[in-house]
């Protein structure tokens, strides 16, 4: 079967995750919840949690350190770095420019890419197309999420689902090679901005006591209304990017979906043909690190050796914007 030719290739991953393990029980010891109704609902079971002395540039930086060391790149060679992050750790500069500074990628244009839990795909998306029209020889894609930091700890819906951390990967041209970005497809939506959002904190309602009060610059989420969509995409731009690589789902070798929700995880597997036994899972250890989810889950499936020379990979991500997306990889 005819493949399309690559444009650019994931070289290696890497990934940070904080030590602090933070359990469904833990939990259950400071709100008016259980392991039980976490873990039938989500698959969630614990998640790490970073201390303050760890922002989205630190944990960024040790999982682009870990690509590089596998990629044998030196941080002046670095010519792009695309951060994709919810969780900046300022407004102002990117937290790209941060991640720069501590890795020393002084050759490098830096900027910050906000596209939600999609963020990683849409981050190699744009490496993909910068490395293709010759601006550049190595692409540092840097997805770092320290969701504990917007969540609202007094939302039992919502808090208990997300985690902190942070995955990475070096993108180099293909240069002619069959391994490499086969098909993607990505898509958003701001209709449907209002299903997962933060109200307050930005210019349209800038944070003041009462924003403080009423807790309007932390997530909140429609939970019902988000999972049926995110089946309904994922499923979608799968089936697109699996097509438009001249693939069927029966050619994925792994599936690594983004790590929202076990049953969302479950039925985007079911109407896309692929078995749970193809289908990487981690949200019961990490749970949901918004962009970071789909690297970290790459970079431990190639360690586990679940992902080799030849693999094909379908992944699939959904998120705040609304966002949406897929992507299709050989390795
Ligand atoms: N512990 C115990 N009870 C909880 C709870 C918690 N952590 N969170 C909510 N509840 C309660 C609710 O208060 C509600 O109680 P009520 O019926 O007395 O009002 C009940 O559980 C059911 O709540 P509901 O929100 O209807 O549950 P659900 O079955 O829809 O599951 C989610 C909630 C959030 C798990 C589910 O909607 C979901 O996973 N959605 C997708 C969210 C997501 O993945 N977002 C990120 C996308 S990138």
């Amino acid at each position: 079967m005819n493949h399309p030719s690559p444009l650019a290739e994931i070289v290696s991953t890497g990934r940070y995750l904080p030590d602090c393990v933070v359990t469904n029980d833990d939990l259950a010891k400071r709100m008016d919840t259980s392991d039980e109704w976490i873990a039938s609902r989500t698959g969630i079971r614990s998640r790490r949690i970073a201390g303050p002395e760890v922002n989205a540039a630190i944990m960024g930086a040790g999982a682009a350190r870990a690509a590089m060391d596998e990629a044998g790149v030196d941080p002046g060679e670095v010519d792009i770095l695309i951060l994709s992050t919810a969780t900046p750790d300022r407004w102002l500069p990117s937290t790209a420019c941060d991640a720069q500074a501590l890795l020393g990628c002084g050759n490098a244009v830096a900027f910050d890419l906000m596209a939600a839990c999609s963020g990683f795909l849409y981050a190699l998306s744009m490496a993909e197309g910068y490395l293709c029209t010759g601006r550049g020889e190595v692409a540092l894609v840097v997805s770092t999420e320290k969701m504990s930091a917007i969540v609202d700890w007094e939302d039992r819906a919502t808090c208990v689902l997300f985690g902190d951390g942070a995955g990475a990967a070096v993108v180099r041209p293909a240069n002619g090679s069959s391994r490499g970005i086969l098909a993607s497809h990505l898509r958003s939506d701001g209709h449907l901005a209002n299903l997962l959002y933060r109200p307050s904190g930005g210019t349209v309602e800038p944070m003041d006591a009462d924003v403080l009060e009423r807790r309007s610059h932390l997530i909140r989420m429609e939970g019902r209304e988000v999972f049926k969509n995110a089946v309904r995409s994922m499923a979608e731009a799968s089936d697109i990017a699996l097509r438009r690589a001249g693939l069927t789902a029966a050619d994925v070798d792994l599936m690594v979906p983004h790590q929202a929700n076990f049953r969302i995880i479950e039925a985007t597997a079911k109407y896309s043909g692929i078995p749970m036994d193809r289908v990487y899972v981690n949200l019961d250890r990490f749970g949901n690190m918004s962009s970071a989810s789909i690297p970290v889950a790459l970079d431990e499936a190639r360690e586990q050796g679940l992902i080799g020379d030849g693999s094909i990979v379908l992944s699939a991500a959904f998120g705040a914007g609304l966002t949406w997306g897929a992507m299709v990889w050989r390795f």
